[in-house]
């Protein structure tokens, strides 16, 4: 007999997992963390590592809220304003995500567009995570963040996983 030990389902309501609040505040820590180092690096080859890494890494992070979280939120709330706005800002930021992806380090650009990148996804982190906001908004709600949490860390090692055999 095989042993699985596949804890997903079984250990739901102990997960050991992040909720889907906590999961997003990491990976916004972590992107967060690599703009700070992208912004303090001057080599070349540093700055196209991280901007790679925080390309990646958003681009995985969007698609995850959009397939899980955004819908789970607009079903529980119907708070269209907050959903839409979220939709458009990262539309424009999957536009710069992929101008940065396309460039040249050696662009002479190139630091501009990821500081303004920098700068969107500050300014959309701020909306998710202020007092109010989508998240404050989400906890209020009814939910179920636990689930979410684990729906979300699936779709995201997915994602990973494709990323990393293409
Ligand atoms: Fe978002």
């Amino acid at each position: 007999m095989a042993s699985k030990s596949r804890s997903s389902s079984t250990a739901r309501g102990r997960s050991k997992h992040a909720d889907a609040i906590g999961l997003l505040k990491t990976d916004h820590r972590q992107v967060e963390a690599w703009f700070a180092q992208f912004s303090r690096t001057k080599n070349q080859q540093k700055k196209r590592q991280l901007a790679d890494h925080i390309c990646d890494a958003l681009t995985v992070h969007a698609t995850i809220e959009e397939e899980v979280f955004y819908p789970a939120f607009i079903e529980a709330t119907g708070d269209k304003d907050t959903h839409h706005e979220a939709v458009v800002e990262h539309a424009g930021a999957k536009k710069l995500i992929a101008e940065i992806q396309a460039m040249s380090p050696d662009d002479d650009y190139y630091d501009a567009m990821v500081t303004v990148l920098a700068e969107m996804i500050k300014h959309h982190v701020k909306e998710e995570e202020q007092p109010g906001g989508m998240f404050s908004e989400a906890k209020k709600s009814d939910m179920d963040l636990q689930v979410l949490g684990e729906q979300l860390l699936a779709r995201k090692q997915e994602l990973q996983a494709t990323a990393k055999a293409a």
